[in-house]
């Protein structure tokens, strides 16, 4: 499993923050960008991840709200990206969504809450049952 991680420059500082706890905690992580604070656009940053993520791939995007990271990688058929801003929604996210991509917004999570998040988000497995069918209709 690859952990691909990607940012706009409102993102950026969380970014580098979840990738040094990540690399610390021995997972391997490949950013996508954006790579210093120079404003950019997050669409083009999603497509950076979105289509580099393999099917067994985890991805953590992160922009201001994270609202407009999810909205662009859930227009990818493959991807079922839960916005989270809490450890409750992560959970489930993953438990009933088999969420492959975590968005955060560094403007409303802090740093401790997105570790948390991240955590979770990473040690959940999906539950399947009835969550299959229901993903298989989305
Ligand atoms: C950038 O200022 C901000 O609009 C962006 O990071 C994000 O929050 C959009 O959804």
């Amino acid at each position: 499993m690859n952990i691909l991680i990607g940012s706009d420059h409102a993102g950026f500082t969380l970014k580098n923050k979840i990738k040094e706890y990540l690399t610390h905690h021995s997972y391997s992580i490949i950013d996508v960008g954006c790579f210093n604070q120079n404003s950019c656009d997050y669409p083009i940053i999603v497509d950076e991840l979105c289509t580099k993520l393999k099917v067994y791939d985890v991805g953590i995007l992160i922009c201001g709200t994270g609202i407009g990271v999810s909205i662009k990688a859930n227009r990818y058929k493959s991807i079922r990206c839960a916005l989270c801003h809490n450890v409750e929604t992560a959970e489930l996210g993953r438990k009933h969504n088999n969420a492959n991509i975590l968005a955060l917004g560094s403007r409303i999570v802090n740093d401790e809450e997105a570790f948390k998040i991240v955590d979770v988000f990473l040690n959940t497995e999906f539950e399947g049952g009835r969550h299959t069918n229901r993903i298989n209709l989305l």
